[in-house]
């Protein structure tokens, strides 16, 4: 019987134990054992499939992948302890000395600090193209460009990249496509449709879901995972079991959390809109978003984040975060609980103003992510803090 994703998502499950436990076992151990030399022989020679150290598998984190690779259409997939360490870990199992890698600057800011500040270490390469203009991104493709990344949508400034022309784009040249899914989720957007060849996450945002665990993965072709797999089993930036556990939990509940979560999302964004104290709303379903288009094509619904941009600038920025009284200050997004960002006085402060501008952020921007509460509380709470900002 072929089960739909979502129902995958709640039902892929380690094989039950003698226990016959219903909900998922945890298997927090290091290592596993073998009966005798000849097994753990074919082990370490790859001729079974037995488990040998949870630095290379683990049941429960293969759980987490099996679900997760279900959820995105992908063949495979390998879990991180976080999402930079998914992030890091496929730019230094792909990219060689020499090699170019083509992004844009409105990548997540610690991507954009591995691209910027370390990458020359290694002497790798790169270009950023604007997000915003398409037409120029072939140019910047050089003999040597062996990946394009991206975020879609990007953090924080909601842009996105139509993902169908950006797949074709990467096959005509032969390079390899990664995108970032963490801010759509695979119920929103399913980016191995559009040609990714890795999709990865920070699981620490939506996919937990609750703000409790830090982990990462990345999901697509089977011989790039396999490739991915070997750095990382000898690197070691592996998915704990524990946090693999909270995550494959977490799983069950994806739909209907993130369903909810964009109920909400839309519920803010008629609030908002036409607001005195605001000069615009951004939201990837709303008519009035630049990438409205791409956003219909790609994406099922527009997620749980909304940003503003406040009137009076970086001093109402701040005031607006003081006044809340119920929404949580906190550097974290896609939890249950809603959160408010100011990233000019904060995320992004170190960055020059025509910095923040070019990735998209405002003296008055406000993120928020918008959380599980009823609607109404969510909605009164931003319309307070708004007359006090
Ligand atoms: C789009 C995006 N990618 C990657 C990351 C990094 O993930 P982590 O914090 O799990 O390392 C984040 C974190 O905020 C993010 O928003």
């Amino acid at each position: 019987m072929s089960l739909h994703p979502n129902t995958q998502a709640v039902r892929i499950q380690t094989e039950r134990t003698n226990e016959k436990e219903h909900s998922t076992p945890l298997f927090i151990t290091s290592s596993f054992c073998f009966d005798d030399a000849e097994e753990m022989r074919a082990a370490f020679a790859e001729e079974n499939d037995n488990n040998i150290y949870s630095r290379f598998s683990n049941p429960t984190v293969q759980e987490f992948i099996d679900k997760m690779c279900a959820l995105e259409g992908a063949e495979a997939g390998f879990a991180t302890a976080s999402g930079m360490s998914a992030i890091f870990g496929t730019f230094m199992a792909f990219l060689n000395s020499g090699d170019h890698l083509l992004s844009c600057s409105s990548v997540f800011g610690s991507t954009h600090t591995i691209i910027t500040k370390y990458f020359k270490r290694w002497k790798i390469e790169y270009s950023y193209a604007d997000i915003k203009k398409p037409e120029e991104w072939e140019a910047l493709i050089r003999p040597n460009t062996k990946m394009i990344y991206v975020e879609t949508p990007t953090n924080p400034g909601l842009d996105m990249v139509d993902m169908e022309w950006l797949g074709q784009l990467s096959k005509k040249h032969n390079i390899i496509l990664v995108v970032d899914n963490c801010f759509a989720t695979p119920v929103l957007q399913k980016p191995v449709q559009f040609g990714a060849d890795l999709v990865l996450h920070s699981a620490t945002k939506w996919l937990d879901g609750q703000g409790r665990v830090l982990g990462g993965i990345v999901v697509g072709k089977e011989q790039l995972i396999r490739e991915l797999y070997l750095f990382c089993r000898n690197t070691g930036p592996s998915l704990s079991p524990f946090n693999a556990w909270v995550l494959t939990k977490s799983l069950e509940t994806l739909d209907v959390r993130i369903q909810r979560h964009c109920d909400n999302a839309e519920a803010l964004v008629k609030a908002l809109e036409g607001h005195p104290k605001i000069n615009w709303i951004k939201y990837p379903f709303h008519p009035s978003h630049p990438m409205y288009a791409i956003a219909k094509k790609q994406m099922i619904r527009g997620g749980g984040l909304v940003t503003f941009d406040l009137k009076g600038g970086l001093e109402s920025g701040k005031k607006f975060m003081d006044a809340l009284r119920m929404l949580s200050l906190t550097s974290n997004l896609g939890d249950s609980r809603s959160i408010a960002s100011h990233p000019a006085s904060t995320t992004h402060s170190k960055l020059t103003g025509q910095e923040q501008l070019e990735v998209g952020i405002t003296p008055g921007l406000i993120r928020i992510s918008v959380g599980l509460e009823y609607s109404g509380d969510i909605v009164n709470d931003i319309l307070q803090a708004l007359e006090q900002s």
